[in-house]
């Protein structure tokens, strides 16, 4: 007998690239899957729907108002996108337009997909395809970035030759890289984690600006994507998120109580009145050591040379250890660009935390400003390294770690 075909939902949209969505369910089809295919209005300019309908031998869904909506052979009745919503393993959008991608990061349900996309609690596997500027536009990089912090999976593009004439990022990833990321997604998908749920966790974020004068600040390279993304994790995982963040510019995420600050002594502020309600804290934000000692109100004009006074700033981190519950769990980050393993343990022990997060940033694919990161998660007791990886499954693994560290400790608690 035949072992049941695994569901899985196509989305085309109006790309050029829409024609490589054909090689995409062929191989999904080989990887043990059963493809559906979802139109948009703008996918049949590049594609007829008779060509997926002919290959899957199921019909292709494009119009919220079909006629033979719930008359299809029994295949799909009631409401259609709750249906194909609810009965699909996995939402996979090939080639990823500019404009779905924006529609799916602000909610818009004007059509079939993304009515559909509103809908489900299955994976969603996005393969973006564009031309290049389209592309790079902060636009489309912040509704990707919205994306992510939700937990939809990218394919990135590739380099190369696009269909405008232009070379650079913005062609659809290899077809084969398509169904692998989804073969992948689907291996790890269980029910949604709702380990954090009940607890508040507390996050810091970016990097603090510490004024010189009113048009000018310290500051530094922090983007703030690890810690948004803890934040945008932690509250999937059940968890009440205060997300106090330095300057970014980032979307917030969703969900999260933000407080924004500026420099180290409003975090300080914000900090110490909020960390009380937390039973997670993690100091993911790059603090300023130094402010200025006597920023100038006004404008510093060019007078030859100068010397900036600078006093260090207070160490918030040392400030919660010493003052926190016994029962609240505080982790910390080290940013480190030598002896990155020996100068984190130095940290740990001298900042009193449960545990450090330390990642190496002097390499360009990790670290700064990149979606990737990589590092080591350091308790008193053990080293774990967190493999490179996006930020987000970063994200999700040190809040895992932390989980673990505190039931080990109360499992010792509980056995004295
Ligand atoms: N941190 C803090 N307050 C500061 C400086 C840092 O709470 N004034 C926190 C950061 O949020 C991070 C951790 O301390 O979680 C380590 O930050 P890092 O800058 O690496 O350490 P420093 O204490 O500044 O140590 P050093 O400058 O010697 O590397």
């Amino acid at each position: 007998m035949a072992t049941e075909r695994v569901k899985v939902t196509v989305a085309v949209t109006g790309g050029i690239a829409a024609y490589k969505a054909v090689e995409v369910v062929r191989q999904l089809q080989d990887a043990g899957f059963d493809p559906h295919v979802v139109m948009t209005e703008a996918a049949e300019k590049f594609i007829q729907p008779l060509t997926f309908s002919a290959i899957t031998g199921h019909k292709v869904i494009s119009s919220l108002w079909s006629e033979d909506a719930g008359a299809s052979g029994g295949e799909v009745s009631g409401i259609e996108h709750i249906n194909e919503a609810q009965t699909t393993a996995a939402l996979i959008v090939v080639p990823a337009t500019a404009n779905i991608l924006a529609k799916f990061a602000h909610g818009v349900a004007d059509d079939f997909l993304t009515t559909m996309y509103l809908a489900t609690t299955a994976p969603v596997i996005v393969a973006p395809a564009m031309n290049v500027v389209m592309w790079q536009h902060p636009a489309t990089q912040t509704n990707l970035e919205v994306l992510r912090q939700r937990g939809v999976t990218i394919v990135e593009p590739n380099s190369g030759y696009l269909a405008c004439g232009m070379v650079g990022g913005g062609r659809l990833a290899e077809e084969s890289s398509i169904v692998a990321a989804v073969a992948e997604v689907l291996s790890h998908n269980t029910p949604p984690l709702q380990d954090l749920a009940g607890e508040t966790v507390l996050i810091t974020a970016g990097g603090t600006r510490e004024p010189i004068d009113p048009v000018r600040f310290i500051g530094n390279r922090s983007s703030g994507k690890m810690g948004y993304a803890l934040a945008a994790r932690a509250r999937c995982r059940g968890a009440r998120v205060i997300l106090i963040s330095a300057p970014t510019s980032l979307p917030m995420p969703e969900g999260c109580e933000m407080i924004p600050v500026t420099t180290a002594e409003e975090m300080r502020s914000a900090v110490l009145a909020r960390f009380g309600e937390a039973s997670l804290v993690v100091m993911a934000a790059a603090v300023s050591d130094y402010r200025v000692a006597e920023a100038s109100l006004q404008k510093i004009r060019r007078e030859g040379p100068r010397t900036l006074q600078l006093e260090p700033t207070s160490d918030i981190l040392r400030e919660i250890v010493e003052r926190k519950k016994p029962g609240t769990l505080v982790v910390g980050f080290a940013a480190e660009t030598e002896n990155v393993l020996a100068n984190g343990r130095a940290k740990l022990a001298r900042k009193g935390v449960d545990a450090l997060v330390v990642n190496d940033v002097s390499g360009t694919v990790t670290g700064f400003d990149s979606d990737r990161n990589a590092g080591w998660f350091l308790t008193p007791a053990e080293t774990t390294e967190l493999q490179e990886s996006t930020k987000i499954a970063m994200a999700d693994r040190i809040l895992t770690q932390a989980i673990e560290l505190r039931s080990a400790r109360h499992s010792s608690m509980a056995n004295r």
